[in-house]
């Protein structure tokens, strides 16, 4: 049932980066939404670092692509090395010079700042924190969530509700089940580590470094302008968190260019985590849907899993705009959302994302043969030839859809 414009409005769930660009891209348009999340503020935990030009794209539509550049930076080059250090091959982003799509790098605490901050200042737009949602329900006109706030227990209403509350959300739970979100949990685990280590530069390793090695894989890059730096890697299941930060200072001597102890660098963060690689088995049941990485995950190589997301939430704002304008019919639109942001991951987001893992296990003696690993071919033959790079990190520009084809001519 079409609901009158004056009625109209959007409840998201989860203000992290998903929640707060979708609100902020539906409220600079006039749509009026109510952003609900069950912690006391934004996240301060460092978490994603890096934003495909898709997503980079979706930044500048929300008018906050220059607060980002001025605090992160545009990362030159990523290549993949021996754990020796030596250079097996790379992609240069430089290439691509003033292309306002480059790949961006910042901090996810920092992005958040930046998405609340310019929220903030739409009056379309209400944040509402500590209201954590427990349970659901929706019926011809309308869809509901139970609220449980400081002021006691609430129900709030909105014409569609997008849940954007993370990996564990508690709307795909309600939708489909506490267990039933498909795929699988890779064996490893990954412990991300931000570092200050001057070693990184002084043995002249690249913005971004992928190390092959059977036991020491990682990925190294630079996170900061003032030179912090991601160090990923990883770690045989079933250790606990304090096994795992035992070994912290055995991994680094063996996995960092020149072999520091801990006294020659500074340790900033240590979090283990589990990855997964799981699709929602529906991003739309009605008048709820379902956005990043309530939706989907995926191993964190390569900066799939936000970019993705911030993908997602782009297409949904185009998709939940034409509804409100009149320009879409809601139900053909909203179920073209959930075929083509589920194919979407299971074409290029799950497999990329996984070769990039599996790329890092290999074996670096063999990987640059010919037949061994068509991407690394690739970049072989994209270091001789500009045009062909070019194209090359533009094949990620597959991962959008333009919803506004399904509008009403
Ligand atoms: C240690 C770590 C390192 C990572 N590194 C990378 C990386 O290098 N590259 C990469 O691409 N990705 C990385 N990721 C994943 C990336 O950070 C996520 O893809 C991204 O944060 C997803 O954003 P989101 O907005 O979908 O969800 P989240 O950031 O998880 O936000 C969800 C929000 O929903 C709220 N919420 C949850 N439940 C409820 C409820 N019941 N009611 C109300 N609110 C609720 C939460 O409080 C939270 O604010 C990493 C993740 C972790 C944990
Ligand atoms: C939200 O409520 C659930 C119970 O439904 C609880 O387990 C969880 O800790 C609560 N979250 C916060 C941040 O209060």
């Amino acid at each position: 049932m079409a609901v009158a414009q004056e009625d109209f409005k959007i409840i998201v769930v989860g203000a992290g980066p998903a929640g707060l660009l979708l609100a902020l891209l539906l409220s600079k348009r006039g749509i009026p939404v109510v952003l609900l999340d069950a912690a006391s503020g934004p996240d301060q935990r460092p978490r994603a670092t890096h934003y495909g030009p898709p997503a980079v794209y979706e930044l500048r539509r929300a008018g906050v692509i220059d607060d980002v550049l001025a605090d992160g930076f545009l990362p030159k080059k990523i290549c993949w090395r021996k754990l020796d250090g030596t250079y097996l091959t790379g992609l240069d982003n430089s290439i691509l010079g003033d292309d306002p799509d480059r790949v961006a790098c910042l901090p996810l605490d920092q992005l958040g700042r930046i998405l609340a901050k310019h929220l903030a200042k739409q009056p379309e737009a209400e944040v509402k924190w500590n209201h954590n949602v427990t349970g659901l329900g929706q019926d011809k006109g309308k869809a509901w969530v139970h609220v449980t706030a400081p002021e006691g227990e609430t129900t709030v209403e909105g014409t569609y509700i997008i849940g954007c509350d993370g990996a564990n959300s508690q709307i795909r739970r309600a939708l489909h089940g506490d267990w039933n979100f498909p795929g699988r949990t890779w064996e490893e685990q990954i412990v991300a580590t931000n570092v200050y280590y001057p070693g990184f530069e002084t043995h002249g390793y690249e913005d971004a470094n992928f190390i092959i090695d059977k036991e020491h894989w990682h990925m190294a890059s630079k996170i900061t302008k003032d030179g912090m730096w991601r160090v990923s890697y990883g770690e045989q299941g079933g250790l606990t968190h304090d096994e795992l930060k035992e070994r912290q200072t055995m991994k680094f001597e063996r996995m960092l260019p020149g072999n520091p102890k801990p006294g020659e660098y500074k340790l900033t963060n240590f979090s283990p985590y589990k990855v997964h690689q799981r699709l929602a088995v529906k991003m739309r049941e009605g008048r709820f849907l379902l956005a990043a990485d309530a939706a989907h995950l995926c191993n964190p190589f390569g900066g799939l899993g936000l970019t993705g997301g911030i993908v997602d939430v782009g297409g949904l704002a185009d998709c939940l705009y034409g509804i409100w304008a009149g320009k879409a019919d809601a139900d053909e639109i909203l179920d073209v959302y959930d075929k083509v942001r589920r194919e979407k991951y299971s074409t290029m987001v799950d497999p990329i994302s996984s070769e990039n893992l599996r790329r890092m296990v290999s074996d670096p003696e063999t990987v640059l043969e010919p037949g061994k690993d068509e991407f690394l071919t690739l970049c072989l033959k994209a270091e001789k030839d500009e045009e062909f790079a070019k194209k090359m990190m533009m094949g990620i520009y597959e991962l959008q859809y333009d919803f506004t084809k399904h509008y009403k001519q």
